[in-house]
């Protein structure tokens, strides 16, 4: 079946940032493809935001090859892919470890999830992105450049996934390709992070949204960006 509106697959779009950005595209007529890995939880918010546009709610792990699989298969149901959102995360252990005392099992998932499956769902889709002129927005973290202690592997999975997304920009220029820093959220993530710290001075991820949207219709160059550089100024009378 090929639609008229357009069309984004979001990973992790069961909660936080990703259930956000799924609300407001699903708020402007997009067709959603949806996932996360609880499945209960990802059918309300399908549920919820159907009333609204056709939505498509495919639970599993994205680290899994074969719901990549099923994935690509939704996405092609509907026709071209014109934007495919890398937002799905693995943190890696609450509190998170030091180097030293990271075990290998776990930097294998926060690579898997954050690095191996982006690249892989990115590599399956490159002709349906090519057949819309897509963009593909993988959410980065400032940890990504910055070095925190106990950030170790989720910082160099983001930073990995950074550079994949550049690269990516290099060989396919006829896409957009971003890598976005979304800044702190007070998400089930975040509280993760701070394990017993109040968050509630973190912003919620409703309040990036507006920056994505504004990245996503003024299309800058492919590069990585913060949220915070788009972050639509209110015009005070
Ligand atoms: N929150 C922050 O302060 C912050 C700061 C910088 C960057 N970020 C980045 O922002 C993005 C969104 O984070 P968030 O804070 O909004 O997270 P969140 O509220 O914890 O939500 C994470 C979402 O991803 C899903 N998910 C997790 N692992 C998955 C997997 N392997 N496959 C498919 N879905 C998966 C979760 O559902 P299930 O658990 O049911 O799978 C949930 O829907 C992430 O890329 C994160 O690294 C966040």
């Amino acid at each position: 079946m090929t639609t008229t509106s357009p069309t984004a697959l979001i990973t992790g779009a069961s909660a936080g940032l990703g259930r956000a950005l799924a609300t407001a595209l699903a708020e402007r007529g997009w067709t959603l493809v949806l996932d996360a890995r609880g499945a209960d939880r990802l059918a309300e918010v399908a549920t919820e935001l159907a009333r609204v546009t056709t939505v498509e709610a495919v639970a599993g792990s994205v680290a899994d090859r074969a719901h990549r699989a099923e994935l690509a298969a939704a996405v092609r149901f509907h026709g071209p892919l014109d934007l495919l959102v890398h937002n799905a995360s693995e943190l890696g252990g609450s509190p998170q470890p030091r180097l030293e005392d990271l075990d290998p099992h776990t930097f294998e998932t926060v690579l898997q999830t954050n690095v191996v499956a982006p690249a892989a769902l990115t590599r399956q889709l490159i002709p349906d992105l090519v057949a819309a002129h897509g963009t593909v927005l993988a959410i980065s973290s400032d940890a990504a450049v910055e070095h925190y202690e106990g950030w170790g592997a989720y910082g160099a999975s983001k930073a990995a996934l950074d550079h994949l997304v550049g690269t990516f920009a290099a060989e396919q220029p006829a896409l957009r390709w971003y890598a976005v820093d979304p800044g702190d959220m007070r998400t089930a993530m975040h509280q993760a992070a701070f394990p017993g710290e109040d968050i509630s001075d973190r912003p919620v991820p409703e309040s990036v949204v507006p920056a994505l949207l504004r990245l996503l219709d003024t299309a800058p160059p492919s590069g990585r960006y913060r949220a915070s550089e788009y972050a639509v100024r209110e015009v005070l009378a």
